[in-house]
C-alpha cells in the first residue's frame, strides 16, 4: 500500500492542525495529508487579538473529518521515516511518499514510576485540573509531585483535601504565574464573607530581587509545612483580612520519592529528604504527577534526527530539523534560536504550538516555491494569554525574570478581586509583565518591551492607577 502527497503532517494536536491548515491555505493546489493517531484532533477557535502580536483563543476537540477542505487524513501511527527517499511508513504498513514532512507529535506527560498505577494520575491541561478536582471530592489526602505551573495551580486549587506537595527544589517556583499572583487568585476566589469586597484597595510596591528571596528561617518553616510562600509577597499587604482560614498545602521541599507501594485502599509513599537523607512516609488516596512533558518521538528514521538536551527535535528559525525536508513544530521540538533571543523563550504551550505549526507550514510552502521568507514576528516576544480562576491573564516577555539573573526589579500593583499587574524592570526598561484582570495594558507593554523605552523618568507613576500610562506613550 502506498500513497503520495506533497505535504505530510504528523500529529493531530494544535501544532499539527495549525501546520496543515496553513499549508492548505498557502498551497490550495497541493495535497496536504494529516497522519494522526486518533480521529479526535485539536483545533483553535474564537481567535481574538489582544494586542498587536498576542491572541487569545480556545482549544476545541473535533473529529478529523471536520477539518477544512483540502486536508486529507489517515488515522494511524507513524513508525519510520526514510528521509533520503522521502517516504514514511505507518504502523499498519502504509507507505506515504512525501515532498515535505512535518513532525508534530507533541509530548507525553512524564509520569512517575513504571506507569499503570491506579492511584497515580497525570494531567494534560487546565481543564482536566478542574475535572480532577471533582474526582477527588471524596479523597482525604492527595500528593502532588512537581514544581511547575500545573503543580502550583493544583496545590492552590485543591482546598478541601490535605495536599502534600513534593518538590525537588528548595522553594516553590511557579513557572506559570508567580506566588504573588497565586495569592491574588486565592484571595479572589475565597468569597468567605470575611473579605470586604466592596472596598477594593490598591497597593503598589517596588522590590529589589534580594527582597524577593526567601530567608533561611522562612525556608525552615516551609519545610515543616507552615507556610505556602517563600517570600516577598508577605512583606506586601494584599490587604489583609481573612487569609488565615485557608488550609495550606504541606510542602516537602528538597525531597524525592524513594518508594511507592499500592495498598488496597491507599498509596504509600516513602520520601527521602536530600539534605540529611532522612526518610518520611505518607499515605494518600491519589498522587498527581505534574512533572512536565517529555517530547514524544517514538518512531525510527534512516538518519538520526538531531536532538536538543531536553530530548526535543532541534529546529532552526524555519522549523527545519537537521534532516532535509523534515520539519518539526510544537512540544516535540526545541528551538535552537531561543538562547540568542532577547525577549522570547520557548515554553511548551498552546500559544507556541500554534505559532510554530503555522511557521512550519509557511516555511514548507516557501520551500516548495523556492521563496525566501523570514521568521514570524511573534518569535520576537514571548506572549501567552490564558484564563485562570476566571481572570484573563497575559504573560509577556521575561514575566518571571527568566534569564535575568539577579539584576532586576519588580513593580507590582494589586487591587483585590480586580487586577494584579507586575512589571519586571531591568535598567529602567520593561523586560516582562504579568497582567491579570481587564488591565488593557497588553499592547502598551508590548511596545515598551520591544522599544526598550527608558521608564526611569516616570518612577512608580507607570503603575499609578490615577494616571493612564497609555497617555504617556501615545
Ligand atoms: C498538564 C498540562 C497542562 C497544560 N496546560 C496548558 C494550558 O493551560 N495552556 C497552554 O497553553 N498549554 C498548556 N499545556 C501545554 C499544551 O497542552 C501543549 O503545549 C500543546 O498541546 C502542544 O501541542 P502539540 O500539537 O505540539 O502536541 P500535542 O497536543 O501533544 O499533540 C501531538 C499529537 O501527535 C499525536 N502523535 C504522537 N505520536 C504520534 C505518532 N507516532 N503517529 C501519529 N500521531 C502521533 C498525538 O496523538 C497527538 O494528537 C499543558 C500541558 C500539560 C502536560
Ligand atoms: C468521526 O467521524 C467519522 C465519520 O463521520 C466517524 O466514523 C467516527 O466514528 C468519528 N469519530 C469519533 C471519535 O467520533
Ligand atoms: C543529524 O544529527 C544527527 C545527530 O547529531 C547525526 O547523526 C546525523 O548525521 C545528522 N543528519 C544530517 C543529515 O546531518
Ligand atoms: C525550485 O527549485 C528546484 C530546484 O532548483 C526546481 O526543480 C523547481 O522547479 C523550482 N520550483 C519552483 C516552483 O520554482
Ligand atoms: C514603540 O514602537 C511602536 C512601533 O514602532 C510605536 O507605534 C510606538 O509608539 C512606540 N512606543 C513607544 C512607547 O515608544
Amino acid at each position: 500500500m502506498t500513497r503520495d502527497c506533497t505535504f505530510l503532517v504528523v500529529g493531530g494536536g494544535i501544532a499539527g492542525v495549525s501546520c496543515a491548515e496553513t499549508l492548505a491555505i498557502c498551497c490550495p493546489t497541493e495535497s496536504v495529508l494529516l497522519l494522526t493517531e486518533s480521529s479526535i484532533v485539536k483545533s483553535v477557535t474564537n481567535l481574538v487579538p489582544v494586542a498587536r502580536y498576542l491572541h487569545k483563543f480556545d482549544v476545541r476537540e473535533k473529529n478529523v473529518t471536520e477539518l477544512r477542505a483540502g486536508i486529507a487524513h489517515i488515522v494511524d501511527q507513524l513508525e519510520h521515516i526514510a528521509s533520503k527517499e522521502h517516504w514514511a511508513r505507518t504502523k499498519s504498513g502504509l507507505v506515504v511518499k512525501y515532498r515535505y514532512l512535518c513532525l508534530c507529535t507533541g509530548g507525553a506527560p512524564k509520569l512517575f514510576g513504571p506507569g499503570q498505577e491506579e492511584r497515580i494520575i497525570g494531567i494534560r491541561d487546565t481543564d482536566s485540573v478542574l475535572e480532577l478536582q471533582r474526582r477527588l471530592a471524596s479523597a482525604k489526602d492527595v500528593v502532588i509531585l512537581g514544581n511547575g505551573g500545573i503543580a502550583s495551580e493544583l496545590a492552590h486549587e485543591l482546598q478541601s483535601v490535605n495536599v502534600h506537595w513534593v518538590i525537588r527544589d528548595d522553594h516553590i517556583s511557579a513557572t506559570f504565574v508567580d506566588v504573588g499572583a497565586a495569592e491574588f487568585f486565592q484571595l479572589a476566589n475565597k468569597e468567605t464573607g470575611l473579605l470586604d469586597t466592596t472596598t477594593a484597595s490598591t497597593a503598589i510596591k517596588r522590590m529589589r530581587y534580594d527582597e524577593m528571596l526567601p530567608r533561611a528561617q522562612e525556608q525552615q518553616q516551609i519545610k515543616r509545612g507552615a507556610a505556602l510562600g517563600p517570600d516577598w509577597h508577605r512583606s506586601y499587604d494584599l490587604s489583609g483580612a481573612g487569609s488565615s482560614v485557608r488550609s495550606l498545602p504541606k510542602i516537602y521541599s528538597k525531597t524525592h520519592i524513594e518508594k511507592l507501594e499500592e495498598l488496597p485502599d491507599a498509596l504509600r509513599i516513602t520520601l527521602k529528604h536530600d539534605d540529611d537523607d532522612s526518610i518520611e512516609q505518607l499515605s494518600c488516596d491519589f498522587m498527581v504527577s505534574a512533572t512536565g512533558v517529555q517530547p514524544r518521538h517514538d518512531y525510527t528514521s534512516d538518519v538520526p534526527l538531531q536532538l536538543a538536551e531536553d530530548g526535543g527535535l532541534l529546529v532552526d528559525e524555519m522549523m527545519l530539523t537537521n534532516l532535509s525536508d523534515v520539519y518539526a513544530a510544537g512540544d516535540v521540538c526545541t528551538a535552537a534560536w531561543s538562547a540568542a533571543s532577547k525577549h522570547w523563550f520557548q515554553m511548551r504551550l498552546w500559544t507556541q504550538a500554534r505559532q510554530m505549526g503555522a511557521m512550519a507550514g509557511r516555511s514548507m510552502a516557501a520551500a516548495l516555491e523556492n521563496e525566501t521568507i523570514y521568521q514570524d514576528f511573534c518569535f520576537e516576544l514571548f506572549g501567552h494569554v490564558t484564563q485562570l480562576f476566571g481572570f484573563p491573564v497575559v504573560l509577556l516577555g521575561r514575566y518571571n525574570g527568566q534569564g535575568l539573573g539577579r539584576d532586576y526589579e519588580l513593580l507590582v500593583r494589586c487591587t483585590r478581586n480586580k487586577e494584579y499587574i507586575k512589571f519586571v524592570l531591568q535598567n529602567g526598561r520593561l523586560r516582562g509583565a504579568i497582567l491579570i484582570g481587564d488591565t488593557d495594558l497588553a499592547e502598551t507593554c508590548e511596545n515598551l518591551i520591544l522599544n526598550g523605552t527608558d521608564l526611569e523618568p516616570y518612577g512608580d507613576d507607570i503603575l499609578n492607577p490615577d494616571i493612564d500610562i497609555e497617555d504617556y506613550f501615545d
